[in-house]
C-alpha cells in the first residue's frame, strides 16, 4: 500500500459568496442538498485519523456558509486532527470566531483577491469584501491563532504583488502563499484573462525573492509558479495517490481536489467505501500511481519519479486524455498548446459563474 497521506482536504461545500474567475472547484457544482451531513464528516475525520492523517484543511467553496461549521470543527478536533480553516473571511464575525476557537480550531488561512479594494471586489465579485477580510484577519489575531494569507496571482493583480506582501505584514500573517492560477475547472474558462506574461512572471519571482530576504524571520512566503512558461511540469499533488487525500462536498474520495474535472473517472464515495479502502485499492487512486501507467516520453524519463509526469487534470483539460504527458513538459507532443494559449492571452473581462 502507498504511504499514508498526512493531511485531508475536506471540501465542506461548493457554496461561496465570492465568484473568483479562477475557482478550482468543478464546473458542475454540488448542491447544498447533496452535501455530507456533519455526522458523516465526523466519520470521515475518524477514518482519516485512523489512516494516519495528522491535519485537516476545512475548505470549500466557503466552509463558513455551513451552519454546522462549529460542530464540524469540533468533530475534527475530537478525531485528533490539527484543524485549519481555509476561508474568504467575509462571513466571520466575533461570535463565530469565539465558537470556532472553543471548538478547537488551530489555524486560519484567509484568501485575498488583490491588494486594492476595487481590484479585490472586482476579482471576487463581492462588494465590501476587502474590508470584511481585514476584520476577519484582526479577529484571528485577537483569538491568538496563527494566520496565513493566500493570494492567488494572475495577469490582473500581479502589479500589486509588493502591496499584497505589505498587507500580509500589516494584517499579522506569519505566512503568505503566493500561488499563480492553475488552469483547470473554471479557471480554464478565464485563461485568456488570467495568464501572466513572461515579464510579469519574472518580475513577480524577483519581488518574492527580495521579500523573502527582507522579511526573513517575520514572514514566510510560499510561491507556486505557473507552468505555462516552464519547460518541465510541477509534481502535481506530489504524484497521484502518493500524498493527497480529499473528500468532496458530496462525499467522493479524491486523489486530487480537481480530479472530478476528469470526466469518465469514477471515484469511491465515503457512504459506500472507507477512506482506507479507497486509498489502497480503488481504481481511481491506483490509475496514475507510480510510473507504470506512464506513456512515452515519461516512460523511462529520468524525471519520472520527480514530477510524476506532471498534472493529470491539466493533461485531461488540454488533450482530452488524463494519461497523456502534461503539456507543460517541453517533451510532450502537445507542448505547443501552451504557447498558443499564451499568444491568445490579453482578455480583460472575466467570466463569472452564477451559483443558483
Ligand atoms: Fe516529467 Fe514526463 Fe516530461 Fe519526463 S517526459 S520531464 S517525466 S513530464
Ligand atoms: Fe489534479 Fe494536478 S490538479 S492532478
Amino acid at each position: 500500500m502507498a504511504d499514508a497521506p498526512l493531511a485531508l482536504l475536506a471540501e465542506l461545500t461548493h457554496r461561496c459568496p465570492l465568484r473568483c474567475p479562477y475557482c478550482s472547484n468543478p464546473v458542475e457544482l454540488t448542491r447544498a442538498s447533496a452535501e455530507l451531513a456533519a455526522a458523516e464528516w465526523a466519520q470521515v475525520f475518524q477514518e482519516a485519523a485512523g489512516l494516519g492523517c495528522l491535519q485537516v484543511h476545512l475548505s470549500g467553496g466557503e466552509p463558513t456558509v455551513r451552519r454546522d461549521i462549529v460542530e464540524i470543527v469540533a468533530s475534527a478536533r475530537a478525531a485528533g486532527l490539527y484543524t485549519n480553516l481555509i476561508t474568504a473571511g467575509v462571513l466571520l464575525d466575533a461570535a463565530l470566531m469565539a465558537r470556532l476557537v472553543e471548538a478547537g480550531l488551530d489555524h486560519v488561512q484567509l484568501s485575498v483577491q488583490d491588494a486594492e479594494e476595487a481590484g479585490a471586489e472586482r476579482i471576487g465579485g463581492l462588494k465590501g469584501a476587502q474590508a470584511r477580510k481585514r476584520v476577519a484577519a484582526a479577529l484571528v489575531k485577537q483569538a491568538g491563532l496563527p494566520l496565513t494569507l493566500n493570494a492567488v496571482v494572475h495577469r490582473q493583480n500581479l502589479h500589486n504583488l509588493a502591496h499584497l506582501i505589505e498587507i500580509a505584514l500589516e494584517w499579522g500573517a506569519f505566512r503568505l502563499e503566493v500561488a499563480h492560477v492553475q488552469y483547470y475547472g473554471w479557471a480554464l474558462a478565464n485563461r485568456a484573462a488570467l495568464l501572466p506574461t513572461r515579464a510579469q512572471l519574472d518580475e513577480a519571482t524577483g519581488i518574492v525573492d527580495a521579500a523573502r530576504i527582507a522579511h526573513r524571520g517575520r514572514l514566510v512566503i510560499d510561491y507556486v509558479v505557473p507552468d505555462y512558461h516552464a519547460a518541465r511540469p510541477k509534481a502535481c499533488m506530489g504524484g497521484w495517490g502518493r500524498r493527497f487525500l480529499g473528500v468532496s462536498p458530496a462525499g467522493n474520495i479524491l486523489p486530487c481536489h480537481a480530479a472530478e474535472s476528469i470526466t469518465g473517472m469514477v471515484f469511491p464515495n465515503m457512504r459506500q467505501t472507507s477512506l482506507a479502502e479507497a486509498w489502497a485499492e480503488s481504481p481511481a487512486f491506483n490509475a496514475f500511481r507510480g510510473t507504470e501507467w506512464m506513456p512515452k516520453p515519461c516512460q523511462g524519463c529520468d524525471h519520472a519519479e520527480r514530477d510524476w509526469g506532471g498534472c493529470r487534470c491539466q493533461a485531461f483539460a488540454l488533450t482530452g486524455q488524463a494519461a497523456n504527458t502534461d503539456p507543460a513538459c517541453a517533451l510532450s507532443p502537445h507542448h505547443g498548446l501552451l504557447a498558443e494559449a499564451l499568444a491568445q492571452a490579453g482578455e480583460t473581462v472575466f467570466r463569472y459563474r452564477e451559483f443558483s
